[in-house]
């Protein structure tokens, strides 16, 4: 029997491919909610954890071997199960709001629509080896080669994912955009083309809209 998925009002997670200032608008998030207030936990994928991090490296380092697409998707789901448990859940359950740099969509878009692996193999990771959704989820959305452009001035080399051909981030950004089409209210997309000040402000303005819709027992 598979376990229910919960949706967690306070872990909002941000998604979208290599480049698009992810982790430029976390700390504009985290900002945003300590000025409210909360106590906040920030934290990425895959990693999180010493573990997970150190599933991290066997992701993204290079390997003297191919890695399969399947220990590809089991390798992001350890990470991720083990993040859940050591970090989200507790920070969730003391009421703190979790951001977190990707999360459970990135598997679906990468593994998912990238590498061509099943939705519903991964849909039933998520349900066992996961258990919960975020309530919010921005997605920065942004033309692949400008992504590509970005990195090339951020990292001396590319990592194992980012070293993969255009035509697998057009299928990324693709299945990105499919899921927050299939799940409106979770997602934001954020055009993330726009220059920083730009994106900061849309940033903002979803996370401002969004708090103004929890109620006490969500913050509870
Ligand atoms: N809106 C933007 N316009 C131009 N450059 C940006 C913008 N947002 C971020 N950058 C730059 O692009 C690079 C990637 O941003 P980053 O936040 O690390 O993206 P991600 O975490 O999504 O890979 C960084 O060098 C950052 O300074
Ligand atoms: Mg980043």
């Amino acid at each position: 029997m598979s376990e229910a998925l919960l949706s967690q009002p306070r872990l909002i997670t941000l998604e979208g491919g290599e480049g698009a200032g992810k982790t430029s608008a976390i700390a504009a998030i985290r900002d945003r909610l300590q000025a409210a207030g909360h106590d906040v936990v920030l934290t990425r994928e895959p990693g999180g954890t010493p573990l997970a991090e150190r599933i991290r490296e066997l992701l993204l380092g290079a390997q003297d071997e191919p890695l399969a697409a399947e220990t590809e998707l089991l390798l992001m789901f350890a990470s991720r199960a083990q993040h859940v448990r050591q970090i989200v859940r507790p920070a969730l359950r003391r009421g703190a709001f979790v951001i977190s740099d990707r999360f459970t969509d990135s598997s679906y878009a990468y593994q998912g629509a990238g590498r061509g692996l099943d939705p519903e193999w991964i849909a039933a990771l998520e349900r066992r080896a996961v258990g919960l959704k975020p309530g919010l989820t921005l997605l920065l959305d942004l033309d692949v080669r400008e992504g590509r452009a970005r990195t090339a001035g951020r990292d001396l080399w590319p990592d194992r994912i980012e070293s993969e051909q255009d035509d697998f981030f057009e299928r990324v950004r693709a299945g990105f955009r499919a899921r927050a089409v299939a799940e409106p209210h979770r997602f934001r997309v954020i055009d993330a083309a726009q220059p920083p000040a730009g994106v900061g402000a849309a940033v903002e303005a979803a996370i401002g809209a969004y708090l103004r819709t929890l109620t006490d027992s969500d913050l509870a």
